[in-house]
């Protein structure tokens, strides 16, 4: 069968602040996505949250961009949406940028990430796992690097060099910045390295779209790539993007593909989605509550059987030992970037700074700028 794995993600409102959404949002989008594996819409549906940012993992065989999934996807955010307005929640329906998509909802706010493939069970996928990663309080660049050390590194991924990997993997990449339409390039590691890394380099113009086996043709990873204050005009809110990533056998182990994460790499985002802060790793169903407004990042792992349904459990990678020592040094890293508050690196820069309000401040400024009239030379006497 032709499997998709659509990951559809909103920030659709949340209690006291920008923290995360309400236990009666989640059971809105638990019981609309249970009804839809009932009625066959979807074979099966995960749902969880990551800040305030609800994400619906699902298996169906209606393909990428199917008019039917990402509908249900969009209602079941706004019934979510209707929740939040009820309670008073804080930005409620935040995401959801225009009035009614028609069909696919990429471009409409939410975030997806999809990706297909021949669930077999047999040839060079005797068995199928993936994780997914979902993100919150930041820009849409923040798997840029981690990405490019898994697929592309064998410092990170030393499966590199094995046969089923030595050839390599072909990395899709978006430029944001183009709002005609999905721009993209196809280079690949590791014979165009260098070109991948100057790309990537810019987390918040350039993203990782997808990544495709040089070998086996097969998609490894699928990556929401959108910003929406490009969709929106003006700031509505960080990128925080999501992942799929299929691992093992053909594809990176687990902990090639987490352990880049391990730097707490400093990204855009954190408070007003301003600021240049470390992304910290944490468990499934994180608030965001710490001293600061951290990017945050969870990770969830599923095996998928013969009828494409999610294994009975999962694994939440980051809930783990390993990460508190991760989380400590985010949280290290964040403290000495903000003790120097507004200052050159510590905040984004101009264009990138997503409150437009912050732009207004300057250019209001910019008005009162004048010219300095130059002292005239004294006259010899
Ligand atoms: P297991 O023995 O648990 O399968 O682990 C082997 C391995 O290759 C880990 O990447
Ligand atoms: P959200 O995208 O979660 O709303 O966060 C945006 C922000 O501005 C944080 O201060
Ligand atoms: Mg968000
Ligand atoms: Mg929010
Ligand atoms: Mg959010
Ligand atoms: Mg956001
Ligand atoms: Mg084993």
């Amino acid at each position: 069968m032709k499997l998709t794995i659509s990951v559809i993600k909103a920030d659709i409102g949340s209690v006291g602040g920008h923290t995360k959404p309400s236990a009666r949002m989640m059971a809105a989008v638990e019981g609309e996505v249970a009804k839809a594996i009932d009625n066959g819409l979807l074979i099966d549906g995960f749902v969880r949250h990551t800040g305030d940012d609800i994400a619906i993992i699902m298996t169906h065989t209606r393909g990428e961009g199917s008019s039917e999934v990402h509908q249900f996807a969009w209602k079941t955010f706004l019934a979510a949406t209707a929740v939040a307005k009820t309670s008073g929640l804080y930005g409620a329906g935040q995401d959801l940028l225009v009035d009614a998509p028609s069909g696919n909802v990429r471009g409409a706010g939410p975030a997806v990430a999809e990706l297909s493939f021949d669930h077999s069970l047999s040839g060079a996928r005797p068995a199928e796992s993936f994780m997914v990663f979902a993100a919150d309080k930041c820009g849409p660049g923040a798997y840029n690097l981690p990405l490019y050390l898994a697929f592309a590194d064998p410092m990170y991924c030393a499966g590199l060099m094995l046969p089923p990997m030595i050839k390599g993997f072909r990395f899709h990449i978006i430029d944001m910045d183009n709002t005609a339409g999905d721009s993209v390039i196809e280079l690949d590691a590791p014979a165009d390295g260098y070109h991948i890394a100057a790309l990537l380099r810019d987390n918040e113009r350039f993203g990782i779209d997808r990544i495709v086996s040089k070998t086996y043709g097969e998609v490894a990873v699928a990556v929401s790539a959108q910003r929406l204050h490009s969709i929106a005009g003006k700031y509505t809110g960080k990128d925080d993007p999501v992942a799929v990533v299929r691992n093992q056998g053909i594809f990176a182990a687990p902990e090639e593909i987490i352990s880049p994460f391990a730097k707490a790499h400093f990204v855009g985002g954190d408070a007003r989605g301003s600021h240049v802060m470390p992304l910290m790793p944490v468990p499934l169903n994180t608030p965001v509550t710490g001293m600061y407004c951290l990017p945050i990042v969870s990770c969830v792992g599923f095996s998928i059987d013969r009828d494409g349904k999610f294994s009975e459990s999962y694994t939440d990678f980051f809930d783990n030992l390993a990460w508190d020592e991760v989380r400590q040094r985010a949280q290290r890293k964040a403290i000495e970037m903000r003790s120097q508050g507004w200052s050159g690196a510590a905040m984004l820069p101009y264009s990138e700074l997503e409150y437009g309000g912050f732009r207004d401040t300057v250019s209001g400024l910019l008005k009162r700028f004048r010219l300095r009239e130059e002292p005239k030379p004294q006259a010899a006497e």
